[in-house]
């Protein structure tokens, strides 16, 4: 972050800036990615009203945090989502909006996303095969439709547009080198995240992605551009039967690299509840106090106990089995 350090901003236990909140509006979702999605259907608990959710981002605001992303589940789902952009944009000291989506939507939502203040997009997008595709998210996820809403996400002109693709053994790892393409003839920046233990399968290593990328024709070096988490870049190239692409490659080591030394972020789940770290347990249900007349004040001072006792790091591959599913808090 650019600006002083504030006496009055988040910190957490690990003398940590947060200046960043990941905001899940909602933990339905259309897809079913067995990475992130339980069986069965969606939990139907009580998301976050459009009122608690502004004064909630009111208070993040008021403690030093800066950027806000929204996720899910899918939160294109929510009926209220343009609505909620523009309470977070109007909300004082919020500079900059991103959110996090399956893509489906974006083909009629990306203008108007955009309009409304959402200047950074990740769409999910782990493979260029429609059946596999099917075999990983479900039925209900259209390639097409993903791609149409990619198209239309770059043309409406976002500041970024990332394609997330999490890397799992034995499904997808000989496509890294035709996403990065693909993403690189969008425009946009195609990263590649380690699988994290919330469902079946087995992750496969960064460094064995950037041989896989150097197997499939793309070649890399190294690059400093930091974007707001942990994921790190390279800068690639790739010439292969006469086209020549060049762009950025992100990677995010979530279980074999230090994703968690810089780690600036805080999370509120879509049941309205504080999640210091996406692989801890502990919680604090800030929907539940919110709907109990807390004042600002007594909510902040929640939040600020919950950071100061988050752990140095996540302890997922320990945790493993006890982890609350992805669904609900959007990665
Ligand atoms: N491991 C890594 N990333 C995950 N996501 C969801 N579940 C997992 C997991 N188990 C991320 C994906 C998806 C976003 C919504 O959350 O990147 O794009
Ligand atoms: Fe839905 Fe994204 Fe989770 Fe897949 S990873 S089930 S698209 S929220």
């Amino acid at each position: 972050m650019s600006e002083p350090l504030d006496p009055g901003a988040l910190v957490d236990g690990q003398g940590r800036r947060i200046a960043y909140l990941r905001l899940s509006l909602t933990d339905r979702c259309n897809f079913r990615c067995s990475y992130c999605a339980p069986a069965g259907p969606d939990r139907s608990g009580d998301p976050l009203a459009r009122p608690e959710l502004a004064r909630l981002v009111r208070i993040f605001a008021g403690l030093g945090v800066r950027r806000v992303r929204l996720t899910g589940g899918e939160p294109t789902l929510r009926p209220d989502l343009l609505d909620v952009v523009r309470d977070v944009r109007a909300t004082p000291g919020i500079e900059e909006i991103a959110l996090t989506t399956n893509g489906h939507a974006l083909g009629t939502l990306a203008e108007a996303l955009l309009a409304a203040g959402v200047s950074r997009l990740n769409v999910s997008l782990d493979t260029l095969d429609p059946e596999r595709l099917h075999r990983i998210a479900g039925r209900a996820a259209s390639l097409e439709r993903i791609v149409t809403g990619l198209r239309a996400a770059l043309r409406a002109g976002f500041a970024s547009v990332k394609l997330n693709t999490v890397v799992v053994r034995g499904e997808n790892e000989h496509e890294v080198g035709d996403l990065t393409r693909f993403a690189w003839r969008l425009g946009a920046t195609p990263r590649f995240i380690e699988l994290m233990p919330f469902g079946p399968g087995s992750p496969v290593p960064t460094a064995e992605v950037k041989a896989l990328l150097a197997g499939q024709g793309i070649a890399l070096e190294a690059d400093a551009t930091r974007g707001w988490g942990p994921a790190h870049h390279m800068r690639g190239t790739t010439d292969a039967a006469g086209e020549r692409l060049a762009g950025l490659v992100g990677f995010i080591g979530a279980m074999t690299e230090g994703f968690c030394e810089s780690c600036n972020r805080v999370r509120v789940s879509a049941d309205g509840s504080l999640r210091a770290c996406l692989g801890g347990r502990d919680r604090v249900a800030l929907a539940e106090l919110v709907r109990a007349g807390a004042s600002d004040a007594d909510i902040a001072g929640r939040i600020r106990a919950a950071l100061l006792a988050k752990r140095d790091r996540h302890h997922m591959a320990d945790d493993a089995g006890g982890l609350l599913p992805m669904i609900g808090t959007g990665g």
